[in-house]
């Protein structure tokens, strides 16, 4: 291990930790990127030169946890200032600091700079000056999310076969309980060649499965190389022509946004996996409207009929929020006849969280918290034993699995329907694609034998 007079010499030491949704990984990732060349990877805070936190704000919780372990870090901080004279640099970036900005300069003086989702690339010339005690203006908040992708490095890195790419950012939907219109701003579009010249280097460096991104990722509307608006449907297409890569998948999607192309995608592209994370929010109608959804439960079901035509095995996930302002007894139910309906292979599930600016938060009918955990608890109960009726179904069958990840004991990787598959370990069918014969269906995962081909 390094010691500190050691570090001086060695390169130094970054440690980035990551909250909430996988937009949050994609840009940690590509934070990673830029420092790549200065700085090495630290597994903790410790000893840090720089720490960066990429923060969530969906919920309150989530937002409240940042300040804990910024209360954490600030110790080691003024350990190494104390003991070694060294300045170590934090960096408070994402959904939280797009949100609460000068608040957490308030509340954590100690934390050097503040960025948003849409301004991270500006970080390194940022932490540059601080370490040559030049006056920096510790707030950015800037939101032209363009620029962004064009001071990003081109190369990336991936050591995994399954990478995530985003595509899209921001959303114009305005859910009456969603803080990201206001964090994320407005929808806008990667070109269409700048997602495929990415997507062709992650594959050149290994990657096999593709997961694009954005936090309404099938709205996307990006330009083509003509200058013709693309779609979704299109671009899945168009990415299927790379050789080399073998899975597409894309998350977080709008009932609003499906369309004709990407119905036609899960038909008849090889390479898009049969799983569709498409959150309905609410099986009520009336909760859906208060919730400005843009959707009924009738159009929910009507997509999912589609889909199954395009796609008979395809597995459904969904997010829900019990407790929504002025949900009833009836509401709640109907909630759990949509999933019922519906059956999903997996879901996420939250109790409704009130988030300063949004407008469900000045609804005066809130649900007691009391109810909302025993309305959460049944209908995780629900979600649950549906998870483990899909997991179940697959015994017995062979499936194509994605080794990504290793344990000390077992090789673990993905099946098409995104479920976690665990076999014996062996190194070298590590990020391979191969079949696998599934013996247990558990409630999380699936157990299984490589089959020898
Ligand atoms: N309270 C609870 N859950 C929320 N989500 C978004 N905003 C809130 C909130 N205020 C959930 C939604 C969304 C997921 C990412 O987080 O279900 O789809
Ligand atoms: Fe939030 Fe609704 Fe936009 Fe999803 S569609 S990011 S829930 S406002």
């Amino acid at each position: 291990m390094l010691t500190v007079a050691d570090n001086k010499a060695a390169k130094k030491k970054l440690y980035v930790k990551t909250y909430g949704c996988q937009m949050n990984v994609y840009d940690s990732l590509r934070m990673e990127d830029l420092f790549k060349s200065q700085y090495e990877l630290a597994q903790d805070f410790n000893s840090a030169d720089l720490v960066i936190l990429n923060t969530c704000h969906i919920r309150e919780k989530a937002a409240e946890k940042v300040y804990s372990e910024l209360g954490r870090i600030n110790q080691e901080k003024q350990r190494l200032k104390n003991e070694y004279n060294r300045h170590m640099v934090i960096a408070v970036a994402g959904c939280v600091a797009q949100a609460e900005g000068d608040q957490i300069i308030k509340r954590a003086p100690f934390v050097d700079v503040v960025v948003g989702p849409q301004s991270y690339h500006n970080l390194p010339d940022l932490v540059k000056r601080i370490n040559n005690q030049e006056a920096v203006e510790r707030i950015c908040l800037d939101f032209t999310e363009e620029k962004k992708f064009d001071y990003l490095p081109e190369e990336r890195s991936s050591n995994s076969a399954a990478a995530f790419l985003s595509i899209q950012e921001g959303c114009d939907k305005f859910c009456s309980f969603c803080v990201v219109p206001y964090t994320r701003g407005a929808e806008f579009s990667r070109p269409q060649n700048d997602i495929i010249t990415e997507a062709k280097r992650l594959v050149d460096s290994g990657v096999k499965e593709i997961t694009l991104l954005g936090q309404n990722v099938n709205g996307y509307h990006g330009l083509n190389e003509q200058g013709q608006i693309s779609n979704l449907g299109k671009l899945i297409f168009a990415l299927e022509k790379i050789s080399g890569l073998e899975r597409i998948r894309y998350t977080t999607s709008h009932p609003r946004d499906m369309h004709d192309e990407l119905y036609e995608a899960h038909a008849l592209s090889q390479k898009l996996m049969p799983f569709l994370h498409l959150p309905v929010q609410s099986g009520s109608n009336n909760i859906l409207q208060a919730m400005n959804r843009k959707h009924d439960r009738d159009t929910y079901f009507a997509i999912i009929e589609k889909l199954r035509i395009a796609r008979p095995d395809i597995a459904l996930s969904s997010d829900f929020i019990v407790g929504f302002p002025g949900e009833t007894d009836q509401d709640f139910a109907d909630t759990l006849d949509l999933v019922k309906q519906v059956g999903f292979a997996q879901c996420y599930s939250f109790k409704y969280s009130p988030r300063p600016g949004t407008p469900a938060a000045l609804k005066e009918e809130q649900v007691a918290e009391d109810i909302k955990s025993a309305r959460l608890q049944k209908l995780q109960n629900l979600l649950t034993s549906q998870q483990h009726e899909f997991n179940n179904s697959l015994e017995g069958k062979t499936i194509p699995v994605l080794f990504d990840r290793m344990s000390d004991k077992q090789l673990l990787g993905r099946s098409p329907y995104l479920q976690t598959v665990c076999v014996v370990k062996n190194k070298e069918q590590f990020n391979q694609i191969l079949p696998v014969h599934i013996t247990r269906g558990g409630p999380h995962s699936l157990t299984g034998e490589v089959v020898n081909c």
